[in-house]
């Protein structure tokens, strides 16, 4: 689909739905009236066919126990398939109420209190709470940053902190939120086979792989060197980003190794309940078999978005560095050339009036950068890199 007709058709006034990014800018900034560009949500309705899907069991008017049908499995596999070549046997599929949840309950399965996890920084800030909460020993690895925008990770800080820590388990954000990396299959390969080497589980975050923008395809990391490490991996993905659809509550464990998968259900079966969520499993089937097009307009909107910040930002305020963003929807600005990094906050905020996440929410290395939603209307994102322009102007620094 085409940009415009995206935006003509999808592009929605959120305010009023008790909605985080517009309607919970008082209870987390202390202020409503900023230019909402923080958390990773959209200002766009899911596609039709997702839509339809919902409404159809809405007028049904039951929402009692359920089941996954065996079609659900295929459509997903064939989604899998076609863009990863990668097709998902039914018997490696398990269910969560959230990726984030899935690593919680992955740590409890497979680690026990005290051990070591390790993150690669600056990462989605639940993944260094949801070991710390869960009384496991937390490894930050930063990635090295080039100082010109791009990230990548540094193998031998990730072995021997592996070594120095004994790490059991490696959480890996793949594409990675906020550095925008979608990582090439030569550097899943480095870091996948140091982890082998260590005996190190491997839980994959990929919940963004399908909002990819740059020139370079997103490999699954249980696809990596023709799938020689899947047995290590436990993967978590959802539709949940692709098409909008985060409180629906519903995404993938994928676990190819029969061994974990055993050690997995014996830790589920504990649990209290696992029923999948019934809304966010049709939802997710519906986008699968239907949604392509509708993400096709996504990227669209998201890459000219992308394109535009990068674009106005190098020509108006050169120091400022905008980030790669091969994928995501998320792009981080590091603005440290202009503003001091104690100051950000009371300058994004306070001059820009603009709601965004901060560098140190991240890791306390990246006090100083900021990143900004672009799943958005483009008039947002003009208004927000036009607020930072003029306010880096009024501080006379340039
Ligand atoms: C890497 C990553 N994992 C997980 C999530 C949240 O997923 P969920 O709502 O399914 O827990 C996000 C949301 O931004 C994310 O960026």
């Amino acid at each position: 689909m085409e940009k415009q007709e995206f935006l003509k058709r999808y592009l929605t006034d959120r305010r009023g739905t008790y909605c985080s990014k517009w309607d919970g800018l008082e209870e987390k900034f202390g202020e409503s009236d900023l230019v909402g560009m923080w958390i990773a949500d959209m200002e766009f309705q899911t596609c039709d066919g997702i839509t339809e899907a919902l409404m159809e069991r809405v007028k049904h008017g039951i929402y009692g126990y359920s089941f996954v049908p065996e079609d659900y499995y295929r459509v997903f596999s064939d989604w899998m398939e076609r863009r990863y070549h990668l097709p998902i046997p039914r018997e490696w599929v398990r269910f969560s109420t959230g990726c984030v949840t899935g690593i919680a309950w992955m740590i409890h399965a497979f680690t026990e209190p005290g051990d070591s996890c390790m993150i690669l920084t600056p990462v989605y800030y639940p993944f260094h709470n949801v070991v710390t909460n869960n009384h496991r020993n937390l490894v930050t690895v930063p990635l090295d940053y080039d100082g010109h925008g791009y990230f990548t990770m540094n193998y031998e800080a990730i072995e021997a902190a592996i070594v120095e820590h004994q790490v059991k388990m490696l959480i890996q954000c793949s594409p990675h939120n906020p550095a925008g990396r979608v990582w090439t299959e030569e550097e899943l390969d480095r870091v996948l086979s140091i982890c082998e080497k260590h005996h190190v589980l491997v839980v994959s975050d990929e919940i963004h792989q399908d909002l990819v923008i740059g020139d370079h395809p997103f490999v699954p990391a249980a696809a990596v060197s023709g799938g020689r490490y899947r047995d290590m991996v436990v993967t978590l993905n959802s539709a949940s980003k692709t098409f909008n659809l985060a409180t629906l509550i519903h995404s993938h464990i994928l676990i190819s190794n029969e061994e974990l998968r055993k050690t997995y259900d014996a830790f589920a079966a504990g649990l209290n309940r696992t029923e999948v969520s019934l809304m966010g499993m049709l939802a997710a089937k519906a986008g699968y078999e239907t949604g392509e097009d509708w993400l096709e307009g996504l990227l669209a909107v998201v890459k000219d978005n992308y394109a535009y910040v990068k674009e106005t930002l190098n020509r108006e305020l050169p120091r400022l560095t905008v980030c790669a963003m091969e994928g995501t929807y998320l792009a981080l600005l590091d603005l440290r050339a202009y503003v001091d990094p104690e100051q950000v906050e009371e300058f994004v905020q306070g001059r820009c009036r603009l709601g965004v996440d901060y560098g140190e929410w991240f890791g306390a290395e990246y006090r100083g950068f900021i990143r900004v939603n672009l799943a958005t209307d483009p008039a947002y994102v003009e208004q927000a890199v036009n607020h930072l322009i003029q306010g880096v102007k009024a501080l006379k620094t340039i």
